[in-house]
């Protein structure tokens, strides 16, 4: 079992500590990666449709290799504070690099199967629930286009008033325990 975490805040804080909670409840066995987004040299989509017609991108970057990892993972696990009621801009330009695995299963269709798990988790400052909704459209649709199901989402609200709860570091810890 391969685990790729798509980590993508700038702080090793709240969101970190959240993931490590996950993290330290999977089977011991588990083969994770995990890769900081905000180190990586990704360039910007630039819409040029090279990908539709060869399935593959024309940029040579940091992409290549994230996209080979998500092809060969089991699990993918994405992981970022909520920014502006998103994913971090690290992950947001990831996400859109991943248009060669859209257009492989949705518009050329030469894969159709889901055979790969997904995790979002996430932690947002302020206590509006509505962000449990966009973050959730958000990995839902990134999850298909890389062939996985979005299983389950691990957020904490409200950390810029209190801060990350025992309660969502428990819920993290057992989610990974029973998750496999
Ligand atoms: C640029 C920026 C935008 C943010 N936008 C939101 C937001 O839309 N909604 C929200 O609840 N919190 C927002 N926050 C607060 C972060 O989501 C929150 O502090 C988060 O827990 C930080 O996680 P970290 O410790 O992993 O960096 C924002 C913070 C920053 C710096």
């Amino acid at each position: 079992m391969k685990v790729l975490v798509l980590f993508g805040s700038p702080r090793k804080k709240y969101t970190y500590e959240l993931t490590k909670a996950f993290l330290e409840g999977l089977e011991k066995d588990t083969e994770v990666e995990f890769i900081d987004t905000t180190k990586l040299n990704i360039s910007h989509c630039k819409g040029c449709n090279y990908c539709l017609k060869e399935m593959k991108c024309i940029i040579k970057d940091d992409m290549e290799d994230i996209l080979n990892k998500i092809e060969d993972a089991d699990m993918i696990v994405l992981s970022s504070p909520v920014y502006f009621g998103t994913v971090t801009s690290f992950l947001k330009v990831l996400i859109d690099r991943c248009q060669p695995l859209y257009n492989k299963r949705f518009v050329l269709k030469v894969e159709d199967k889901i055979k790969k798990k997904g995790v979002l988790i996430f932690t947002a400052g302020g206590k509006n629930k509505k962000m449990i909704d966009s973050m959730n459209l958000v990995a839902k649709f990134f999850m298909l286009s890389c062939g996985a199901e979005l299983v389950n989402t691990i957020y904490c609200l409200n950390t810029d008033e209190v801060g990350l709860d025992k309660e969502a570091l428990q819920r993290a810890y057992i989610t990974s325990k029973s998750i496999l």
